[in-house]
Parts: structure tokens; C-alpha cells; sequence
């Protein structure tokens, strides 16, 4: 064990968990590329867990970063912040929602536990809608909706949380339907829950839920959700956490797989926008976001270095179409795993869109998760020099690939390659 991991291991929470047998650490990273302690370089197909939004050390963001830096690190919001105002503009534009108006927050947990009290303020109702095998963070909020009992270490929840089907696809008592007759019913499912509650809040979801595997249902699930919504007053939070920012290639938003009935009433999001700089953040339309009656303020949310980091980051995403990229060479390398996959016997399916790829491996010639398989193959994937995430519920059994949006096809086949190496070496 190396002396780092060590100490690592004697000063964390045991709940903090590591990926590998021997952790790495990374030391820096460029491009697509990151180097360990011992300078080994690997291709990056996991970016910190989608947050490496563009490249590592993007030159754009980092002058930015040093910059506002050499200016002023932390004003607080109770002054005028010049690029905050300016990112909420863009984000506020970017989101769809009419009327939108932002609160910065530091991570995505802190996002969703706002939307969470924007909801149930509006609403007067404590009782929030959920999805099966969703996460939405850590904090005391969000574990209680979290429908991923890995991720969920209580019970105890000051919301009542049901749980509605439709977030998983292939698995679950509706995934022998066709996609329309799925759909169907999930709605029946949701009509028939409302049918039993009081008057909930909101349902929060992920449009295509990243912890959970990379799951995601048809499009246009959201879309019949909203209708049934609308007709309770219920509110629908989009939590786009992940998926935001063009990462699913055909959509700027993963809301707008399901778009036909407009936007979202609250969209959350974190992760890529920093591009490693801690920025989350809520977008409701202003009836909703200031319904709060109290004082309310993040320290931290939205301080000047994060915002010059963000406005760095989404203009190079924007002026470079990272989002066409993703949609380009995500496709390709969908159909690369595709074919990979269907040459293992381990892999069940290969799924996702845009450059959020999910490989669910099984023990060979039954359904039954395989997180062994999961673990070995990313041990040997980073042995070939790759690194790439896992998820999947309690059975880790899914390779989670997100690397930075401007991923190269060179770069894609090469880290095919080695998933195809690995994935060989195991089974
Ligand atoms: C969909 C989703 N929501 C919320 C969160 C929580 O974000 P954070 O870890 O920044 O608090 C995550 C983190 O993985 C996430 O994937």
C-alpha cells in the first residue's frame, strides 16, 4: 500500500470509497489526458465524473481562473458580482425557462436540496416524487430521495418520498413492453400513485440517471409525465446534473428528449460547468424561485473565480460545438462498444447518448448483475491505460465512459481499443 493511500485510509470516512485495488493519483492532467504520481498517462473516458466538462487545463479556463484570481478570489453575494450576473444571464437563456431566474450553489446536492425547498415551499407539501434507482446527492434532502439504496445510508427524510417507475428501461416489471406501451404504463403508474397521495410538490428526475448505470426510458416518458403533472399542479425539477451541457449529443438538455411540453418549472445543475470548479446551480421561472419568504444565501455559491471558470468554460463549449462533437463521436463510439459488446459474453446491453456510455455486464448466459466483472474490467482498462467509471444501483455492474466533450475519434478508437482488450481479458 502506498504511504499516501495509507494515510488516505487513516484520516477518511470509510464510506469514502476509492476506485482500484491500487488507488491512483492523478498528478495533472491535459486534454483528454491525465498522468499519475509515477508519471504513467492515461486516456480519460470518466473526467472526475463528467466534470471535466471541455479538456483538462484548458488554457481558456485557467488564464480565466488566474485572472479573476489576481482581481478578487471572494466578494460574498452581498455585492454586485459582475461574472455572476453574467453567467446567470447565459444559463438563464441557455435553460429554456421562461421568466428563469438562477441561485449559484457549489455542488449538485446543494442544487437539489434548493429545488427541494423551492417545491415544497410553492407547494405547501412535503411529499416529493422520485424515480427508482435515481441519485441526487449526498446531503440529508437528497439521500431521502435517492431511490438507489447504495447511495441512501437512511430512512430517515424530512420528505416523504414515493417512487414512481419509468427511469430504467431494460429492467423491472415493464421492460418485456414496447417503448409506447411502457410509457403507457408508467403513466398509468403515476396517475395511479397521485390517486393515493395528498398533493405532492414535485417529481424530481434525471433524464438519463447517471449513478444508477446510465439508464434512461424512451423519450417522451418526461413529456406524458408533464401532462398527468400539470393536471395536480404538481412541479417537475430536472436534474441535469449529468446529462446538461450537451453531453447527450442530440440535446443541450437531456429534458428536451422529452421537450414537447416545453421546459422543465426547475433545472438543476453542477458537475461540467466548472469544469472542475465547484459551480451548481437551480433555474426556475420567478413566480417559483421567489416564493421563499426568508432571507436565503450561499457563501459561496457563485464566487468569482468558480463564475470566470464557468463563463470561460461554456464559451469554449459553445464556440467549439462540443455538443455536435459529442453527438459525432459519442455515435461512433456507441457503435464501436456496440459491436465490441456483442462479441462478449458478458455484456447484456451498451446504452446511452452523446458521449454518456453505459456497458451493464452480466454473469455469461443468465441476466444476473456481474460487479466482479465491472471491477476487473475496469482494473484492466486502466492497466491498458484507460480510466472509466462504474454504476449501476447496489449491483456496481455497469461501466459508466463520459469523457471530456472534446474527445477526438483518434482518442475514441484507442480507448475502444483498450476496453476491448480488457473486456477480452475477462471474460
Ligand atoms: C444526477 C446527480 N445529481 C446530483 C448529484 C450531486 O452532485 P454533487 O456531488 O456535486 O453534490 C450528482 C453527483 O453525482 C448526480 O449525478
Amino acid at each position: 500500500m502506498s504511504s499516501l493511500h495509507h494515510r488516505h485510509l487513516a484520516v477518511s470516512p470509510d464510506w469514502l470509497a476509492l476506485y482500484y485495488k491500487r488507488p491512483l493519483e492523478i498528478t495533472h492532467g491535459e486534454g483528454r489526458h491525465v498522468w499519475d504520481a509515477d508519471g504513467r498517462r492515461y486516456l480519460d473516458f470518466f473526467g472526475g465524473i463528467l466534470t471535466t466538462m471541455t479538456a483538462h487545463a484548458l488554457p481558456e479556463v485557467t488564464k480565466a481562473v488566474a485572472e479573476q484570481a489576481g482581481r478578487i478570489i471572494h466578494s460574498s453575494t452581498l455585492y454586485l458580482n459582475r461574472p455572476m450576473v453574467e453567467l446567470a444571464e447565459r444559463v438563464a437563456t441557455l435553460s429554456g425557462i421562461p421568466d428563469a431566474r438562477v441561485f449559484f450553489t457549489t455542488s449538485g446536492t446543494e442544487a437539489n436540496d434548493t429545488a427541494l425547498l423551492l417545491a415544497t415551499t410553492y407547494r405547501g407539501s412535503n411529499q416529493v416524487l422520485a424515480m427508482r434507482n435515481s441519485y441526487h446527492g449526498r446531503s440529508f434532502s437528497a439521500v431521502g430521495i435517492t431511490g438507489n439504496n447504495a447511495w441512501s445510508p437512511t430512512s430517515l427524510s424530512p420528505l416523504q418520498t414515493l417512487y414512481v417507475h419509468g427511469g430504467v428501461r431494460t429492467r423491472g416489471p415493464y421492460e418485456h413492453l414496447g417503448d409506447a406501451e411502457f410509457i403507457k404504463a408508467c403513466v398509468a403508474d403515476l396517475e395511479d400513485l397521485l390517486g393515493h397521495t395528498r398533493a405532492p410538490a414535485a417529481l424530481i428526475a434525471e433524464p438519463i440517471q447517471g449513478v444508477g448505470g446510465f439508464t434512461s426510458p424512451p423519450d417522451g416518458l418526461y413529456a406524458a409525465f408533464r401532462r398527468v403533472l400539470d393536471r395536480h399542479g404538481v412541479l417537475w425539477i430536472s436534474d441535469e446534473v449529468q446529462t446538461g451541457w450537451g453531453r447527450t449529443g442530440e440535446h443541450f438538455w437531456g429534458w428536451q428528449a422529452h421537450g414537447e411540453n416545453g421546459p422543465p418549472d426547475i433545472l438543476t445543475f453542477a458537475k461540467g460547468i466548472g469544469n472542475g470548479m465547484s459551480i451548481g446551480g437551480v433555474v426556475a421561472r420567478a413566480e417559483v424561485m421567489n416564493c421563499l419568504d426568508a432571507n436565503s444565501i450561499s457563501t459561496f455559491g457563485g464566487s468569482p473565480v468558480t463564475m470566470a471558470a464557468g463563463l470561460a468554460n461554456l464559451s469554449y463549449l459553445l464556440e467549439h460545438d462540443l455538443q455536435g462533437n459529442a453527438r459525432r463521436v459519442g455515435g461512433l463510439l456507441i457503435e464501436r462498444l456496440r459491436a465490441i459488446g456483442a462479441g462478449s459474453s458478458c455484456v447484456r446491453e451498451v446504452r446511452g447518448r452523446g458521449l454518456m456510455i453505459g456497458i451493464e455486464l452480466v454473469r455469461p448466459g443468465t441476466d444476473e448483475a456481474n460487479p466482479e466483472a465491472a471491477a476487473a474490467v475496469l482494473e484492466a482498462a486502466r492497466e491498458g491505460g484507460l480510466l472509466i467509471g462504474k454504476g449501476g444501483g447496489h449491483n456496481t455492474s455497469v461501466l459508466r465512459i463520459a469523457p471530456p466533450l472534446s474527445l477526438t475519434i483518434p482518442e475514441a478508437e484507442e480507448g475502444a481499443e483498450i476496453l476491448a482488450e480488457a473486456l477480452r481479458s475477462v471474460a
